[in-house]
């Protein structure tokens, strides 16, 4: 019997789960994917623009693709006003934040989490032997980052990695880049994994105030406004050292070219991403406004994604799902009592309304 690497916590990935349709879920309800409307997974109901069809169409799937992505980290350098060096692209930000745990955390090293957070902090620091603490935010503070006990944290237990996101999954909240550049200055001996996947779902133009310190990670997903979940693309800038030693982990054309190819039209077409956003906003202030009439409890938000308490997110889900709505149960982030959902365009928002007024007696609680 050949036994894995038991220096590898393999255990780590036993619970993962993400928003999206699950396949084998869908046959047994006897739904097809297209009939089903997404409200679960944090994408652009847009989807990519069209210069980005045209460029997959026309990229060359016969040629290895370069490994070093250059043509888009020079892009990505130019957007961000960084040196080439000081951006690594991946396969999806998901494969970055694997790959800093590979080249930061060993057996034994502590992590740190802004929590509730997306999974794949804990399961890659888990999957290195990494001790993982996590420092939540609450439903009773309004799911406001606590980051004065973040703070407290950093300076008694001095972790090796701290990851924290900005705007975060699932709350929608936002933590100024200011603020966490503060705190990396204050534990030079931590680094932070600032994951900023959401941050042009937000607002594409924000700029710092201050530059990072050395120790800051910058994680960008093009998956989420760009749309384009589908290829898998996302990118670190940081410290040249820091990039390269996460480099160094990182498996051979893991960016494919249909992904280096979409990545680089998606960028040129800033205006299609801005006029997605405009819509996406103005759908979701509606789809709010909705909700609150009809006596929901949506939490506050900086994204097109929110939280919303009901009685039981597991129970909420499936009756939705029935009726061909798909919304994120958030007990795996340890809410049981919020799902979260992310808007679609107006007509689509209106059905979800609808499948939630048709099943609120069964499943929903109404707070508000
Ligand atoms: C906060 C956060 N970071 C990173 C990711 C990974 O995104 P991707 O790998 O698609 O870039 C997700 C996905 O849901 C996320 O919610």
């Amino acid at each position: 019997m050949v036994t894995p690497n038991p220096r590898v916590a393999t255990d780590a990935l036993a619970d993962d789960v993400h928003g999206g349709a699950d396949s084998a879920e869908l046959e047994e309800l006897g739904l097809r994917p297209d009939q089903v409307l997404d409200f679960s997974a944090n994408l652009s109901p847009f989807g990519p623009s069209p210069m980005v069809h045209l460029a997959v169409r026309r990229a060359a799937l016969d040629r290895y693709p370069d490994r070093t992505s250059r043509e888009l980290r020079r892009a990505l350098a130019t957007r961000h006003g960084v040196r080439e060096e000081q951006v690594l692209v991946g396969n999806g930000s998901s494969e970055l934040i694997w790959l800093a745990a590979v080249a930061y955390l060993a057996a034994g090293d502590g992590a740190l989490i802004l929590g509730p957070a997306f999974s794949g902090y804990e399961q890659a620091a888990r999957l290195m032997g990494a001790t993982v603490w996590t420092c939540k935010a609450t439903s009773e503070d309004g799911f406001c980052p606590p980051l004065a006990a973040f703070a407290k944290e950093l300076s008694e237990r001095e972790p090796r990695v701290a990851f924290l996101a900005s705007p975060n999954n699932p709350t929608g909240q936002t933590v100024e880049s200011d603020r966490v550049f503060a705190l990396a200055a204050q534990s030079p001996r931590t680094l932070f994994v600032f994951d900023e996947a959401y941050a042009d779902s937000e607002d594409p133009d924000r700029r710092d105030a201050s530059d990072p310190p050395q120790n800051v990670l910058r994680l960008r997903s093009l998956t989420k406004a760009h749309g384009l979940a589908g290829v898998r693309l996302g990118y670190g800038v940081g410290n040249e050292d820091v990039i390269a030693a996460i480099k160094a982990t990182q498996p051979p054309w893991s960016v494919n070219t249909l992904a280096q190819e979409a990545g680089l039209a998606a960028l040129a077409d800033g205006p299609y991403v801005k006029d997605c956003l405009v819509r996406w906003a103005a759908a979701k202030t509606e789809l709010v406004a909705w909700l609150r009439q009809a006596g929901f409890a949506p939490v506050p938000s900086t994204v097109p994604f929110f939280l919303m308490p009901v009685a039981d997110a597991a129970h909420a889900r499936s009756a939705l799902l029935r009726r061909g709505i798909l919304v994120r149960d958030c007990t795996s982030f340890s809410l049981p009592h919020f799902v979260r959902i992310s808007s679609r365009g107006k007509d689509e928002n209106a059905r979800l309304v609808d499948a939630l007024l048709a099943t609120r007696a069964e499943v929903v609680s109404c707070n508000g």
